[in-house]
């Protein structure tokens, strides 16, 4: 489908659906009539047969208990057979009923309270949280930015795991907010510091479908990275809600190949979370699997072409303004410091360019003067955006 006609289909105003980007702004941010560029969803319709099988499912009428079908863990193992060349045995698989939970859960499962938890910096904030809320010692390494492209500092890592006995590290692959697909030489020797200090992984890869340059920045989950060496030490949590805009389904996965682990999970996870499935995330995550590929690669090619849009203004305008390489996830992390003093960055961004933003400082305290912007969204939004900092930057010049 042409992009065009792809946009006018699928792209929709949410404000009074109870969206939490549009109709929270007064509550977050104490003005209903800001610009949404934060919350990780979009502003896409989910693909056409989705919609078809949720209205098809809710006409029958009933919600009772449910069981997950056969043909949901099939849609799911091929999904990621046929997309990331990942093998996957249906009793590693768990649910959930979202990835955060999930974090919660496996931190309280797989540590005792004290415990280092080891997390790269700046990171998605429910990392934070789910090491800090249950008692254990958040241990954190800064990601090494070098004009918005962001590599791990393996010397740190290191250090960090044998001066605060880390016992678990939690990594985000893809990586939210600086946009990075970690290289399999990257994945290969985190992983192997992880293996030579006992340290368990969380690898949380709801972004792993979220490829911008899928050729030349390939996701890897972390139990194929060196043919699956390290897949004894792992548990990948993911689902279909980043992929398809399915977020308020409340279904997740959980991926425990080492069947001790497993055991452990299964032993415990009732003290935590009674939670039955949810069965419209699964008819939804079921058929997205089955039929939304097609859907999903043209939502990438919006992203990536308002990722550019964003890069081509910024050089144009504002050329000190520094994006983050896109490689993954729809979130781009803009550096802004060039020309805001990171202290003024909210009454810039806010007060005067008028838009909701993630900032920086929610993924990390030494991160004031950087906002994520969600491109997941209708490319007009984007441009609105950008016109707006780069008006507001040339006003505040003069
Ligand atoms: C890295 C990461 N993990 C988890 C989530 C949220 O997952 P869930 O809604 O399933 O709790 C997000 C949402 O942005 C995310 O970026």
């Amino acid at each position: 489908m042409e992009q065009a006609a792809f946009i006018k289909k699928y792209a929709t105003t949410r404000q009074h659906t109870d969206s939490l980007k549009w109709d929270a702004l007064q509550a977050r941010y104490g003005n209903p009539d800001l610009l949404a560029m934060w919350v990780a969803d979009m502003e896409f319709k989910v693909p056409e047969q989705v919609t078809q099988a949720l209205q098809e499912r809710v006409a029958h009428g009933i919600y009772g208990y449910s069981i997950t079908p056969d043909r949901y863990y099939q849609a799911f193992i091929d999904w990621e057979q046929a997309r990331h060349g990942l093998t996957l045995k249906r009793d590693w698989i768990r649910f959930g009923s979202g990835v955060v939970n999930s974090l919660y859960a496996l931190v309280n499962i797989l540590t005792q309270p004290g415990d280092g938890v080891l997390i790269l910096t700046p990171v998605y904030y429910p990392f934070f949280n789910a090491v800090r809320d249950n008692h254990r010692q958040l241990v954190t390494s800064e990601l090494r930015n070098d004009r918005g492209h962001y590599t791990i500092d393996f010397e740190d890592v290191e250090q960090q795991i044998k001066a605060n006995e880390v016992r678990l590290f939690i990594q985000c692959s893809p990586h939210n907010p600086v946009g990075r697909i970690w290289s399999e030489d990257e994945e290969t020797r985190l992983l192997a510091l992880c293996e030579q200090y006992h340290v368990l992984v969380i690898s949380d890869e709801i972004h792993q479908d979220l490829e911008i340059d899928r050729t030349n920045h390939p996701f890897k989950s972390a139990l194929t990275v060196a043919n699956g060496r390290f897949s004894n030490r792992v548990i990948v949590v993911n689902a279909p809600s980043k992929t398809f805009n399915l977020a308020a389904l409340l279904n997740s996965h959980l991926v425990i190949p080492n069947p001790k682990l497993r055991q452990r999970y299964d032993a415990q996870i009732g003290r935590f979370s009674q939670t039955e499935i949810s069965v419209l995330g699964q008819v939804a995550g079921q058929t997205a699997y089955e039929s939304g590929a097609a859907w999903l690669d043209q939502i990438l090619a919006i992203v990536r072409d308002n990722y550019h849009y964003l890069c081509t203004t910024f050089a144009a305008h504002a050329p000190k303004l520094v994006l983050a390489d896109l490689q993954g996830t729809y979130l781009t992390w803009l550096d802004l410091r060039a020309y805001v003093q990171p202290a003024a960055t909210k009454a810039f961004i806010q007060d005067q360019c008028q838009l909701a933003v993630d900032f920086g400082e929610w993924f990390s305290p030494d991160d004031q003067g950087f906002v994520r912007l969600n491109l997941a969204t209708n490319p007009q939004n984007v441009r609105e955006a950008a016109q707006r900092i780069v008006t507001c930057l040339s006003q505040m010049q003069k």
